[in-house]
């Protein structure tokens, strides 16, 4: 079992489209173990995007993430990380696949909807960052059985 740090971003909130997002995700299987929305402040946007720090795109970056709430996201299953990874799509939506999240609402790269962990490092990472311990939910899927071979 993998778990993954997900944050519809603000586009995707002023844009209706977090319903959509959600179900997308739950829908492939992956289940939700915390869930929150929030405006992030400029100290945790810095912190969750201390790599690109420095970069050309990274005042826009944080202006960016920081302009409305979000809805931040756990979720867990086998292999989560590349499974969220390919529900989302590549960073620029122009070359995002059909079907995934961003070739389906999105076309330009400062506009990408949504946020998923790129490792099982960073994956730690976020998820201490944006949850408490215990805002992380331990539960049973009655479909689990119907969902993951090894429940
Ligand atoms: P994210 O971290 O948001 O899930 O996106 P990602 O892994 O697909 O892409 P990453 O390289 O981590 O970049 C973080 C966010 O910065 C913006 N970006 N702009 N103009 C540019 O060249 C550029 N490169 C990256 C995007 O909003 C990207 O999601
Ligand atoms: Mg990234």
């Amino acid at each position: 079992m993998e778990r993954t740090l997900i944050i519809v971003k603000p586009d995707g909130v002023q844009r209706g489209l977090t319903g959509e997002i959600v179900r997308r995700f739950e829908a492939r299987g992956l289940r939700i173990i915390g869930m929150k929305f929030m405006i992030p402040s400029r100290e945790l946007a810095a912190r969750h995007y201390a790599v690109h720090e420095g970069k050309p795109f990274y005042p826009g970056l944080i202006d960016y993430i920081t302009s409305g709430p979000v809805l931040v996201m756990a979720l867990e299953g086998p292999g989560a990380i590349e499974a969220a990874r390919n529900t989302i799509g590549k960073t620029n939506p122009v070359e995002a696949a059909a079907g995934s999240i961003r070739g389906d609402f999105g076309i330009t790269i400062g506009r990408n909807l949504v946020h998923g962990s790129d490792g099982p490092e960073t994956a730690a990472k976020e998820l201490a960052l944006w949850f408490e311990p215990h805002e992380l939910v331990n539960w049973q899927r009655d479909t689990d059985r119907w969902i993951l071979e090894d429940n």
